[in-house]
């Protein structure tokens, strides 16, 4: 099993680039091939690998140098090889005494995390399962940090004034999501208009939390964004901070996407007042290029972070003294069992280097630069938004439309060409989807419809960027064809 395991696997990365990034197969040829009856007997091992290599076949391939949907990188063999040691070594990572090395190991790539971006060379905290689990699990400390009441015992609603968040528009979902499972709900949320880049406008955060407060609301956290999902944009980190210190709000940024770009040099100063924040998420499976799943939530105060969780069962008790030994990461988060996690990131960074790790990042970005400028360039195209990471957002305008569009003198007639728009580029987006020659998934942006690629892929060519922008011409034109037929 291990050769044969080891073969399909190497056999993957060698072959990933000549496959249609989306399987040319549909939901009821997948479902025929393994929605099958339970395996009450053995079953020789030729058909299971059969059976991973059809598994293999009916993916999509995130790995791919033309896949540039969401924010989905590729694995690495010291990733993924990584996720066969920790599973065969099966270790459930709640504490230093149920796996000792592996814990510090935790312990040891969290603090490499927090110096890598600049954060703190100190940093505490945990791996989660991604960036969704640690902006919860920032929202939840930050909450108790900032209750003025026992929330562990009286539970939210004891007649204290509503606590608030603020948020630029461009939020990730998470963080709502956050609110709402808090059961501070998602009214808590005070959406702030984001600027022109689509960037935290920091003068109406300041506005907005005074405003609250006289009106008896309590302002408690603001979540800026080291890197929207969306199109990239970085907040203004420093002015952010500054409006948190002086309102005393906890400052989360959230850089799950985004942060690694702080190790490149060049980006540093777009970055400057991340070492500001109470907490940061930053996701190693998105621009660590480590396997899901694989978040990480990064604090600088462990006291606060440990003040929602304190454990009292017998079961987790801990008889040791020594502060390395009683170390327990149920007292940072939210799960106890935990998968080894760590060891991907250790194995990631130690086979590469941080340095070509950060090369890689910046190619990245260079890429994403390249997209845009070979979209300027393209009257059929539309640059949607500022290039800032490694997201272009664009759009294809027909030039048929973009005449309309120059001579539209009314407001509604300028709407109708604006939803014309919006949808063919959803129909674009969902034909090269499907098509499996290059994935691209969608932003919004002040409702227009964006065609985006998040280029988190050291594979990704110029020529891969040439090829998906032609086929968005080609998939445009079948379109028309279809209609005027
Ligand atoms: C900025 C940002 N925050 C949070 C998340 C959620 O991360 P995850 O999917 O790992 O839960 C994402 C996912 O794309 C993201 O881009």
């Amino acid at each position: 099993m291990a050769e044969k395991l080891v073969f399909l696997s190497d056999e993957y990365f060698r072959t990933v680039t000549d496959r249609p990034v989306f399987p040319q197969i549909t939901g009821e040829t997948i479902a025929q091939r393994f929605d099958t009856s339970l395996p009450v007997e053995a079953e020789p091992l030729e058909s299971l690998i059969d059976d991973c290599r059809a598994i293999i076949d009916g993916s999509r391939h995130n790995g791919h140098p033309r896949f540039f949907g969401y924010v989905a990188s590729p694995s690495t063999p010291a990733g993924g090889f990584a996720d066969l040691l920790a599973s065969t070594l099966n270790p459930s990572v709640t504490s230093w005494r149920s796996a000792p090395a592996p814990a510090q190991v935790e312990r040891t790539v969290v603090r490499w995390l927090g110096s890598l971006i600049g954060y703190d060379d100190n940093a505490v905290g945990l791996l989660t399962s991604g960036g969704s689990m640690a902006n919860l699990t920032a929202l939840l400390i930050a909450h108790r940090a900032k209750a003025e009441h026992a929330v562990a015992q009286e539970g939210i609603a004891n007649g204290a004034e509503r606590m608030m968040i603020y948020v630029s528009a461009q939020v990730h979902m998470s963080i709502p999501k956050a609110a709402d499972v808090l059961g501070l709900g998602q009214k808590s949320v005070r959406i702030i208009p984001s600027d022109d880049r689509f960037c935290f406008n920091a003068i109406a955060l300041d506005e907005a939390s005074k405003t609250d407060q006289r009106n008896n609301l309590k302002p408690f956290c603001v979540v800026a964004s080291a890197g929207t999902a969306a199109s990239g944009a970085v907040d203004p980190l420093a002015e952010i901070g500054d409006v948190a210190r002086r309102h005393g709000l906890w400052f989360h940024i959230d850089g799950a996407y985004g942060a690694p770009a702080a190790m490149v040099k060049e980006c540093k100063p777009r970055f400057a007042g991340l070492e500001l924040a109470d907490s940061v998420s930053l996701d190693p499976h998105k621009w660590l290029y480590t396997p899901v799943d694989c978040g990480c939530l990064l604090l600088r105060d462990a006291a606060a972070a440990r003040k929602p969780f304190v454990a009292e069962g017998e079961y987790v008790k801990v008889h040791e003294t020594a502060e390395l030994e009683s170390f327990a990461f149920w007292d940072y988060g939210i799960e106890l069992s935990r998968r080894f996690r760590a060891l991907k990131i250790w194995l990631t960074l130690k086979f590469y280097g941080a340095r070509r790790i950060a090369e890689a990042i910046a190619e990245d970005m260079e890429m994403a630069k390249y997209m845009a400028q070979q979209i300027e360039a393209d009257p059929e195209f539309e640059l949607l938004a500022p290039v800032q990471l490694s997201i272009c957002c664009f759009r294809y305008v027909p030039a048929s439309l973009s005449d309309q569009m120059k001579s539209a003198n009314n407001h509604e007639e300028r709407e109708n060409l604006h939803a014309e728009l919006n949808r063919l580029n959803e129909r674009i987006m969902h034909r090269m989807q499907r098509g499996g020659r290059a994935y691209l998934s969608n932003a919004m942006l002040c409702d227009t419809f964006a065609l985006r690629a998040c280029i988190i892929n050291f594979r990704t060519t110029r020529a891969d960027i040439d090829i998906t922008l032609e086929t968005v011409r080609q998939t445009a034109r079948e379109l028309e064809a279809e209609e005027n037929s």
